[in-house]
């Protein structure tokens, strides 16, 4: 049976006048009068109060503070001085701050309660760079969709979340938090997460405001060191980090976070270009931009400012909208208006943007409108929300490896093994974002396998960390204690089949958990060498928050999964692939290396001048090392296969150009597939990678069921950006190529007039 199945990879884009799709730019005239009226009854100092955000100072529900920082913060916002906290969470918590700015201060302004919700409140979901496995936009939008109705009926009206960063390189912690290494892939999970954020009405009291960050480039810190500074090109800066920023402007997101790093030495938080030139002016963009913590400040540290009023100086005036932390603006605005430093029309502006938001989220219609105790108890840890956290988390784990089918096993005649600290540790896959959520509280593997089988052992084997879990650092890592490996090597020695579940802890990935090797954190890569030795029958459970360097287990180890760091359903998830009940069907988002000395490493990289292999040594290569990943971006296997046939390019006109290709699902069970469309712009004016993701559909197809997928391919398609930021589209010709993977595609050409 054949079936017909579109997938639009974009929109048309008139050139000449470049004239984009921009909805973006759009402001509500009600509203606007509103924000007017209210600028002008507001006095300098109560406009600079809306400026500055601060963390959660006390418990609001105890005691009001009565000395120290607390105290002062305290006295601030009965003064109006506060115009936003974060890190407060719980209605009791918000109502009480929020009675104070409305009740006590004298223009009454709500506060706009923000929160890194960045991948589910209590209910957690899998961690951003998990999800992106499961190139499901549906799932993932639902999953945000999950998280800002457990967080708003907490009282958070505002997440800083989606991180957009693309990134290629594992040794940095927080590619965790983003959707891996592509332009195209990370603007399409983007935008269903600000979709499942922020929904349909941002007035509505389950919805939040969501936040593009960090803007921009942070996922290029060199040599993956976390706050370390970033240097690229202008190409890079255009096609590769912006895009999903872009498009995420283009599509309503109402706030910005910017970075901590510099670009061409300039600070993102006082960087004119970005948050000015490009994010205001050019893309339009009418929400505010909120600092990083203290990033303000730290523009002293990085030799930008010489003090906190310069640098509130150079923030405000290059377009930072609120100050998170640093206190810079509350302290030195005033004077800095007064002395015509600051121009009251930048204050104006930015106030202007922060109030909108609040008016857009209905703060000022209804500022209790997220403290309904009821909804509380009704929404945390919702069933509702368990089973939509079992669907993403199933569909995020990618099976990489399974020599000979040892999966998926089966639930009755098997003696099976169960090794590895993590296959029992009900904390670290929340991972290490879980802010609001409450420790412990994942459902561990060895629990999830129970419901499919009693007929295994477990024993822990080896510890990832010792210590702590809050905060660990890399010192804590177990590289001494082997008392486990006896009794994990005899039980594999009289088991038939041997699941190890091997990793990183849930606090070994995320922001200031950089890591200079890849490998099995500690004694992990010890213990599973001595348990192979007994026996080979082995699937290996991957829980980790980063693409690892794996070549030893890629070359030996049968069977392997990439589970990640699954949330509060990680057992379920993992047990229901590894017996069968979900056939997997994730696909990685980032590129898995041999070694990390080919970090940063990634698909959609420039041929070189020396691309091929030639006599002696004298091309672009390593001599200890292939220039290919372990794993390739958009790899996944299945329990079923699937075939490509029949790749066409079919033109009526240059603004009609499709691709099909039929995919055939000729194993044994139903399947799910991640048809993958890229193209190869083989000559420009500016050089453009040797491949590029422009489109993808996720089929689903019975044992021997054939489709026919289309891909639309528009200017959108066949542009980029030039080194002035101008989008280009170019006549030429185009390698066009379809397939399960990047390393693995069926290839046609088009010239493109
Ligand atoms: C952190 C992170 C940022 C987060 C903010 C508030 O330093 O860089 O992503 O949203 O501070 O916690």
């Amino acid at each position: 049976m054949k079936r017909r199945l579109q997938a639009l990879s974009g929109c048309l884009i008139i050139i000449g006048s470049i004239c984009f799709s921009n909805l973006a730019a759009q402001t509500n005239p009600v509203i606007e009068k509103k924000i007017d009226a209210l600028l002008r009854r507001m006095t300098l100092q109560e406009k600079i109060g809306q400026m500055n955000q601060y963390n959660g100072f006390w418990e609001a529900t105890g005691p009001a503070p009565k000395d120290g920082d607390a105290k002062t913060k305290y006295d601030m916002l009965k003064k109006g001085l506060i115009g936003s906290v974060l890190n407060v969470n719980g209605v009791q918590n918000v109502r009480k701050l929020q009675e104070i700015a409305v009740k006590e201060t004298r223009l009454g302004i709500p506060l706009i309660f923000g929160m890194d919700v960045i991948h589910g409140q209590k209910t957690i979901l899998p961690i951003p760079l998990a999800e992106a496995c499961s190139w499901d936009l549906k799932a993932i939008e639902q999953s945000a969709r999950v998280a800002a109705t457990e967080a708003s009926a907490q009282g958070i009206n505002w997440t800083f979340a989606p991180m957009v960063d693309v990134t290629r390189d594992a040794r940095w912690g927080r590619v965790m938090e983003g959707a891996g290494e592509d332009p195209y892939l990370g603007s399409k999970v983007g935008v269903a997460r600000v979709k499942g954020f922020q929904g349909t009405d941002l007035a509505a009291n389950n919805t939040i405001a969501a936040c593009a960050k960090h803007f921009a480039g942070y996922g290029f810190v060199e040599a993956g060191r976390e706050y370390n500074t970033v240097d690229i090109g202008t190409s890079t800066l255009y096609n590769i980090i912006l895009p999903p920023f872009k498009a995420l402007v283009d599509n309503q997101v109402q706030t910005v976070m910017n970075a901590f790093n510099v670009i061409n030495g300039i600070p993102s938080t006082g960087n004119v270009m970005l948050q000015k030139d490009i994010l205001k002016n050019k893309w339009k963009f009418k929400g505010f931009v909120v600092s990083d913590w203290a990033s303000g400040a730290e523009m002293v540290q990085h030799g930008f400012a010489k003090d906190l009023k310069d640098a509130a100086a150079i923030a405000v005036n290059a377009g930072s909208d609120m100050d998170m932390e640093s206190s810079a603006y509350i302290k030195h605005l005033e004077e800095l208006v007064k002395s015509g430093t600051v121009p009251v029309k930048n204050i104006d502006e930015a106030v202007r943007r922060i109030l909108r938001v609040k008016f857009l989220l209905g703060l000022f219609d209804d500022p209790y409108k997220y403290c309904d105790e009821k909804r509380e108890k009704e929404a945390l840890y919702n069933p509702a929300h368990q089973s939509k956290a079992l669907e993403v988390a199933k569909k995020s784990i990618v099976l990489l490896k399974n020599e000979g089918s040892l999966l998926p096993l089966s639930s009755q005649q098997q003696k099976i093994a169960l090794i590895g600290a993590l296959a029992n540790d009900n904390n670290s896959p929340l991972g290490s974002w879980r802010v609001c959520s409450d420790n412990n509280t994942a459902i561990p593997v060895v629990a999830g396998i129970q419901q499919y089988t009693r007929n295994f052992t477990y024993a822990k084997g080896v510890t990832v960390y010792q210590g702590i879990h809050d905060f660990i650092h890399e010192a804590n890592i177990n590289y001494t204690d082997t008392t486990g490996f006896q009794e994990a090597i005899a039980l594999a020695s009289q088991s038939q089949v041997v699941v190890m579940v091997l990793g990183e802890s849930g606090f070994q990935t995320g922001e200031g958990r950089s890591r200079t090797e890849l490998g099995l954190p500690g004694l992990q890569q010890q213990l599973l060498e001595r348990v192979y030795a007994v026996n080979k029958n082995i699937v290996l459970v991957l829980m980790n928050g980063r693409p690892l360097a794996l070549p030893w287990a890629a070359a030996h180890i049968p069977a392997i999964l990439e589970c990640w760091q699954l949330g509060t359903q990680t057992g379920n998830a993992i047990a229901a692939v590894l017996f069968g009940s979900y056939n997997p069907s994730g696909k990685l988002v980032m590129s898995f290396p041999r070694s990390v000395g080919q970090v940063p490493i990634y698909y959609n990289h420039l041929s070189t001048g020396r691309p091929d292999s030639v006599e002696l040594v004298f091309w672009s290569h390593y001599s200890d090392e292939k220039n290919s990943p372990l794993y390739p971006f958009g790899y996944g296997l299945s329990y079923t296969t699937f075939a490509y046939s029949n790749l066409k390019v079919q033109s009526s006109n240059p603004t009609d150009v499709r691709v099909s290709v039929t995919v055939t699902n000729n194993g044994n069970r139903a399947g799910e597939e991640v048809v993958q469309l890229y193209i190869h712009d083989k000559v420009a004016s500016v050089a453009r990678p040797v491949k590029e993701l422009k489109g993808f559909e996720k089929i689903t197809l019975s044992p021997g069921q054939s489709q026919e997928v289309q891909f639309r391919l528009t200017d959108e398609t066949f542009g980029f950006y030039n080194n002035n930021g101008q989008f280009v589209v170019e006549p030429g010709d185009f390698d066009i190529m379809v397939g399960t993977n990047s390393a693995s595609v069926l290839s046609t050409h088009y010239y493109k007039n």
